[in-house]
């Protein structure tokens, strides 16, 4: 993502969870979440705040319908099973401290995160121009996230929208046909095996199509693919896309 920022471009993460990606760029960066515990952890933590290195099974349970806070989010995430929001109390062992390990992977973030602004807000919200901006939403199909149902075509209406005047990318499985794939990644995705492993699935990176070469991506940095066509479900299709290929969409729904 480093390598088509223009020099001192806003980058921008609507969806930034727990800021894997954002915490590997570095300069002028906004991040942006609908979840509020998340948001309200990542402003602690600049700040200073220490979560516990250790979480009982009775605070796990407390928690789990309390005001939204900053422990909340650390004790709803990092402690529960798969990490999945308050998914169910995950309990430590002596080879394992699950508030530790989170402890310890926060503590490796941070140090890139300290300059970055951490915003509560939908992604339906935000106006940007002649940002770089990284879309890493809920999958299509995937379970929901706690923040309520995710609307898809709002979303990929919302990225034609954006890719006016901002570079944007998205990373999804799958993608209306007007947008086309500028990269593949092969990443483990789901929820953690017992031995902690993850299943890999093929995730793609896409961009409006009408939008690349137009917008702030230097040459050659990234290509859509010669097959830029990408199964995608009929009800992610744009107006121009159904019109275009009615029947392929239909035959090609997931
Ligand atoms: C796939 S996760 C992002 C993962 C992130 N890249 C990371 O490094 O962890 C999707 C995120 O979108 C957030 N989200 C869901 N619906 C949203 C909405 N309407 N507006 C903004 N954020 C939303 C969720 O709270 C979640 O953190």
């Amino acid at each position: 993502m480093e390598s088509i920022r223009h020099p001192e471009q806003l980058y921008i993460e609507p969806f930034v969870g727990a800021a894997n990606v954002i915490a590997h760029m570095s300069g002028n960066r906004k991040a942006y979440d609908a979840h509020p515990d998340l948001i309200l952890m990542w402003n602690a933590l600049k700040q200073g705040w220490r979560p516990p290195d250790f979480v009982t099974p009775e605070l796990h349970a407390s928690l789990r319908h309390a005001e939204p806070s900053a422990l909340r989010a650390f004790v709803g995430f990092g402690c529960s099973f798969g990490g999945k929001f308050f998914g169910g109390y995950a309990r430590s062992s002596k080879e394992r401290n699950f508030a530790a390990s989170a402890i310890r992977s926060l503590d490796r973030k941070m140090v890139t995160l300290r300059d970055v602004t951490f915003e509560r807000g939908y992604f339906h919200e935000l106006e940007p121009k002649g940002a770089l901006i990284y879309c890493d939403p809920p999958y299509a199909g995937t379970a929901s996230f706690s923040v309520g149902k995710f609307d898809h075509g709002r979303f990929w209406e919302k990225v034609r929208e954006w890719s006016r005047e901002n570079t944007v990318i998205v990373s999804e499985c799958s993608a209306p046909e007007d947008f086309s794939v500028v990269k593949t990644i092969t990443a483990p995705c789901g929820l953690r095996r017992a031995d902690g492993s993850q299943k890999p699935r093929n995730e793609f990176l896409f961009q409006f199509s009408e939008s690349i070469g137009k917008a702030a991506v230097p040459e050659g940095k990234l290509k859509p693919s010669r097959s830029s066509y990408v199964r995608h479900s009929v009800k992610d299709c744009s107006p121009a896309c159904r019109k275009r290929s009615e029947k392929r969409c239909k035959t090609r729904t997931r």
